[in-house]
């Protein structure tokens, strides 16, 4: 791979094989809980989500909200809503209270396919859930907090796969105790470096020296990026420069500033954002 090429390496085999698994695991739920991490509520995502999720409800949670900006959270909260008719529930991982929400909204969604059992004459049964999402987006912290408060493993179903192990939350809610794994895929580069910036693709598949250029680039002229470094203009170099990562012959260490702005940025150092732009 070319060092200072900004391209993120897609391996289509890979992407086939995990979509074929997550639809498996589809089958067995009556409900989805589509977690998306909120920096980049649509990069998250396919555009086409619903053609590889299908048409089971589904419920939005929208992740990592501590990192985002409240204000244009609420307006991508609103425009999800609206374009997906799909219910939105902001979820961190310091806060419990939004899962209660979940719980409830999951329960509601899935209450019409549980109606239409008990009108075939079956008894009423818990709605099955599971958790899904792209790699990084905080599945695994959203699944532990929804089990944490019920260790009620209630095993295998019917029908179900030996590996496929169910959680009772409630009365009316089992949950799959391990996420299905939307694979990372985005047809447009411009999206799939939004990846890249949250974590969420391999790190042998980009650079890091082009993908915190184009970071920085994103981030020009704000303000908290802008005093963190204190560099006038956001620049590898300059931030090199600044905290003397300087290699033999005078030249700036890139490479090294380039991982630790990404690290800066994923920790939520340099301020609270939202990289994709709310379509208007
Ligand atoms: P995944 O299953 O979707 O792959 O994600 P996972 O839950 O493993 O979370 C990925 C990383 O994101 C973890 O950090 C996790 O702690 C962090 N995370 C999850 N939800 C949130 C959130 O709402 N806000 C913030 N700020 N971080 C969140 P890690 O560094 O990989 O591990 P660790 O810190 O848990 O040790």
């Amino acid at each position: 791979m070319k060092k200072d090429k900004l391209h993120i390496h897609w391996y289509p085999g890979h992407i086939a094989k995990a979509e074929r698994q997550l639809k498996e695991k589809l089958n067995l739920v009556d409900v989805i809980i589509e977690v998306r991490d909120s920096r980049i509520p649509l990069s998250s995502s396919y555009a086409n989500i619903e053609k590889l999720l299908g048409d089971k409800p589904r419920l939005l949670l929208l992740n990592k909200a501590d990192l985002a900006d409240k204000n244009e959270l609420n307006k991508w909260t609103e425009y999800l809503r609206a374009t997906t008719g799909c219910p939105v529930v902001v979820t961190d991982a310091k806060s419990a209270k939004d899962l209660n929400q979940v719980v409830k909204l999951a329960v509601e969604l899935s209450e019409e396919k549980i109606q239409a059992l008990i009108a075939k004459g079956l008894l009423r049964r818990a709605a099955r859930a599971m958790v899904v999402g792209m790699p990084n987006v905080g599945k695994s912290s959203i699944i532990n907090k929804l089990t944490k408060s019920s260790k009620t493993k209630i095993g295998a179903k019917a029908g179900v796969t030996r590996q496929q192990q169910w959680v009772r939350i409630n009365p009316k809610l089992d949950l799959l105790d391990t996420p299905g794994i939307i694979p990372t895929r985005q047809d447009n580069q411009q999206q799939a470096v939004k990846l890249a910036f949250v974590s969420s693709v391999s790190e042998n598949a980009y650079s890091p020296e082009p993908v915190a250029r184009a970071l920085l680039e994103m981030l020009k002229g704000k303000r908290s990026v802008i005093e963190y470094y204190n560099v006038g203009d956001l620049t590898l170099e300059n931030i090199a420069m600044k905290r003397n990562w300087i290699l033999k012959g005078e030249q700036p260490d890139t490479e090294r500033t380039a991982i630790y702005v990404l690290k800066d940025f994923r920790e939520g150092r340099l301020g609270l954002f939202i990289l994709d732009e709310l379509p208007q």
